[in-house]
């Protein structure tokens, strides 16, 4: 029997990093960050001028790159790529944009597939993203549609670069956050949207502990 797989989709600044990796800790398991895998893409294609039109360029890129998330040894926990330390270059709201536009070209998705896939190994894997219950693992024991209002979205995004020490407008946050929602929500392959087995969570109101909590208890009835 192929390992278990906890899913957890949502629109950006939801809570699902934090969710999953809190789920992921909790439980054992490995963790997919499918999110950082489009934003090293977009970080490679931004390095070598490769523009999001170049479809075919793309999807050679996607299908050689050379990235790593390890998790020992002296880069334990960082994002790799091309063997150099990417994990805060990737976080930039240019990769965050490039990322979103190279994610709507179907033959950058398929290329990115099996590499998504081959982190399914046991005892368990838990994945973020936004078609991790719908394309990429549909099989998947327990699966999370984790949510919350633009507006608070924005101003978690918010709170956390200003932790950063990083200077930013909550309403550019605000507006950069709905383009990015609408562009995920309504492209032809694999939008953004809940699986139809799918328990959805709202964080709005609801503190990290307890979105946790719920989704342990699911896990501890499905998995
Ligand atoms: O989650 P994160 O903001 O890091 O993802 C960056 C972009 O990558 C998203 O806006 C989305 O367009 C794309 N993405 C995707 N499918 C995934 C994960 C991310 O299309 N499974």
């Amino acid at each position: 029997m192929s390992a278990p797989v906890v899913t957890i989709d949502g629109p950006g600044g939801a809570g699902k990093g934090t969710i999953a990796r809190a789920i992921a800790e909790s439980l054992g398991w490995h963790l997919l960050d499918s999110g950082a895998i489009y934003r090293l893409l977009a970080l490679a294609s931004l390095q070598r001028g490769v523009e999001p039109t170049q479809t075919a360029t793309l999807e050679t890129l996607a299908r050689g790159l050379d990235i790593d998330f390890p998790t020992r040894g002296p880069h334990a926990g960082e994002v790799l790529l091309d063997g150099e330390v990417v994990s805060g270059a990737i976080r930039s709201e240019a990769c965050g944009v490039r990322a979103s536009e190279l994610a709507a070209d179907p033959a950058v998705r398929t290329a990115l597939l099996d590499r998504q896939r081959g982190f399914q190994k046991p005892p368990g894997l838990v994945a973020d993203g936004r078609d991790m219950g719908t394309v990429v693992f549909p099989d998947a024991a327990v699966k999370i549609y984790l949510t919350a209002t633009a507006e608070e979205r924005a101003r978690r995004r918010h709170k956390q670069l200003m932790e950063q020490g990083v200077s930013a407008n909550l309403a550019d946050l605000l507006q950069d956050m709905q383009a990015r929602d609408e562009r995920d929500m309504n492209r032809a392959v694999a939008p953004l949207k809940p699986a139809e087995d799918a328990m959805v969570i709202d964080s709005t109101t609801m503190a990290i502990e307890a979105v946790i909590a719920r989704v342990l208890a699911q896990v501890g009835n499905r998995a």
